[in-house]
């Protein structure tokens, strides 16, 4: 296993550690989250966690669970979420996050707002002092709005591109049928809740990948001397 996927295994483990029986869990998507529903699936079945129900973010987290047997619960059935487990694209110094890598913000954030807590799992080189200034912030639009939103926020200093898709002709096509433009200010975003409120503000818009003020505690992997360690760094404001 290469190190970034050393990285990513123990920091999903350690946070299927603050899992306990009886739980609502926000399961979600990307690579990270793959390894940590697979890790709980794993504890089902030991039987180390009783009457467990899952709240996938996305198809991926939703198929997944299935294959492994995880009880899943619709997002709309449920009052509130225990705790939800995701990955980040960025994560800066005071627990801002850039989400939406593989398109799936709209539902994650949605699971996220319904969560008590959200622990977000990252490997070290998701750590950045500023956002944006090397991963695009993904934007989900309606189809019929693309082209409409991108001319206006590129009045806004950013660079703006529609997200295309790999092995399928056109553009990625979101959970929600929607279109996804990925985004660079000039300079990156400083003010992560202004930019996510502008944003959002933009008619054809359905929800950016900036998640402000959601996170209660960030698990970081990384490889020191050879030996994989996870830590929570404190957060700074
Ligand atoms: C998907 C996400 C993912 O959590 C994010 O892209 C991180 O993925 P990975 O763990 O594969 O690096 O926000 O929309």
């Amino acid at each position: 296993m290469d190190l970034q996927n050393q990285m990513k295994k123990a920091v999903a483990e350690a946070a299927v550690n603050e899992v306990t029986s009886n739980m609502i869990v926000g399961l979600g998507s990307g690579s990270t989250a793959a390894i940590m529903i697979k890790t709980l699936a794993n504890k089902i079945k030991a039987g180390e966690l009783k009457n467990l129900r899952g709240v996938p973010t996305s198809f991926q987290s939703e198929v997944l669970a299935l294959e492994l047997g995880i009880p899943l619960i619709d997002l709309v059935s449920v009052p509130q979420i225990d705790l939800a487990i995701d990955g980040a694209d960025e994560v800066n110094p005071d627990y801002q996050l850039i989400k939406g890598g593989g398109a799936c913000h709209v539902r994650e954030k949605l699971v996220a707002s319904k969560a008590n807590k959200l622990l977000i799992v990252v490997d070290q080189s998701k750590l950045v002092k500023n956002l944006n200034e090397v991963f695009p912030l993904p934007v989900e639009v309606l189809p019929s709005a693309w082209k409409q939103v991108k001319d206006v926020i590129e009045k806004m200093d950013a660079n703006c591109k529609l997200r295309m898709a790999e092995k399928k002709a056109g553009p990625v096509v979101t959970d929600e049928g929607n279109l996804v433009l990925d985004v660079l200010f000039n300079g990156g975003i400083k003010k992560p809740k202004e930019i996510e409120k502008q944003i959002n503000n933009i008619p054809g818009v359905l929800e950016n990948g900036l998640f402000v003020d959601l996170t209660y505690k960030v698990l970081v992997g990384k490889v020191e001397n050879n030996q994989t360690v996870v830590y929570s760094p404190e957060r700074v404001n």
